[in-house]
């Protein structure tokens, strides 16, 4: 467009014409540009002004200011009405779809997404999930469970202790303690997972971290066998991890059940550990407030971080508890 143009009425019919047919904002900024922008024949003009005799500056700068504000008006009619139709300013209808744009899309940790399949499992079978206390005291951490002071069943599991000179507070090395809690406060028969952080003083390398997620498992009733326990824990494994993975219990000991087993899951071939379990010990049963004649019951627990572990092929347990995109991103 020639400079001298734009002081035509048809020019300001078409610009008037142009903004009234803005449809979209993509379209408005289009529309603004071609009028207002720095390559419009009104800002040309201004720029044009320094080469014009000293008798034609005054008149001709007040003629483009008349004019940039027509179309300043003309913008701001056709903005409004375009906000006016979304009634919600700014908001722009026609930018395309999530699908036609690149975003970065936030998603969940791999220890979460364990969680919450874990939790769905679960769920499945008829489970409640409790929640509990990282703050445990001694009592329910080791003794209620069968691992009074100096028992040295205590060493397997290297322990904070936060010695406050009052009481004897542990952050907890296994979510079991919480067997007992809720068996005081809760009437069999009940089935309840107990997900949550537990923490150990453990010098970390690949394998070992000083704090993970464990998913306690406690099912009390009356005739509750070790068969309910095997049967439970098959149906969970292949649940996370597929329909073709075997389990096998390897005879173990842990105080708070009897007998006691490691369960074992054969993952791709291999035979890989997973967790403990066993049938509830009747003084655990009794410290809780429970009848051993009446009822028996089931526990087990192990790391969630175990079975990202093996889902995901992880070499390196650490990188769970990093902030590094790079290696969070391939989940
Ligand atoms: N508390 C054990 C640990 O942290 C895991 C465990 C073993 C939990 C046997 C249980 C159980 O409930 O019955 O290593």
């Amino acid at each position: 467009m020639m400079i001298e143009d734009i002081f035509s009425d048809s020019f300001l019919a078409k610009a008037k014409a142009d903004f009234n047919n803005v449809k979209s904002k993509p379209d408005l900024d289009k529309t603004k540009s071609m009028y207002l922008g720095s390559d419009s024949g009104v800002m040309k003009g201004f720029s044009s002004i320094p080469k014009l005799s000293a008798d034609h500056r005054a008149e001709y700068g007040k003629n483009l200011n008349s004019l940039k504000s027509k179309l300043e008006v003309y913008y701001k009619a056709a903005r409004e009405s375009l906000d006016k139709g979304t009634d919600l300013p700014g908001l722009d209808l026609s930018l395309p779809g999530l699908s036609e744009r690149s975003f970065a899309h936030g998603h969940k940790h791999p220890t979460s997404q364990v969680l919450s399949q874990t939790y769905d499992v679960f769920r499945g079978l008829g489970f409640s999930i409790v929640d509990s206390d990282e703050i445990e005291t001694d009592w329910y951490n080791f003794e209620a469970l069968n691992m009074p002071k100096d028992h040295p069943a205590r060493e397997m599991q290297d322990t904070f202790y936060v010695n406050n000179g009052k009481s004897n507070l542990v952050p907890r090395t296994h979510t079991s303690g919480t067997q007992i809690r809720f068996m005081e406060n809760n009437k069999p028969p009940f089935k309840i997972i107990v997900p949550g952080r537990v923490f150990r003083n453990e010098d970390e390398d690949a394998t070992h971290i000083w704090s993970f997620y464990q998913i306690e498992g406690l099912v009390v009733g009356e005739g509750i066998s070790m068969s309910d326990l095997k049967g439970t824990l098959l149906t969970v494994v292949q649940s996370l991890l597929g329909p073709e993975v075997d389990i096998r219990f390897r005879a173990s000991y842990f105080p708070y059940t009897e007998p006691s087993v490691e369960l074992d899951c054969k993952y791709k071939g291999k035979w890989l550990e997973l967790g403990g379990a066993g049938m509830i010990h009747p003084q655990v049963l009794i410290n809780g407030g429970i009848d051993p004649e009446k009822y028996t019951g089931f526990a087990f627990g192990w790391g969630a971080e175990r079975i990202a572990n093996i889902k995901y092929g992880l070499t390196d347990l650490r990188e769970l508890w990093r902030p590094r995109f790079v290696f969070l991103e391939q989940f």
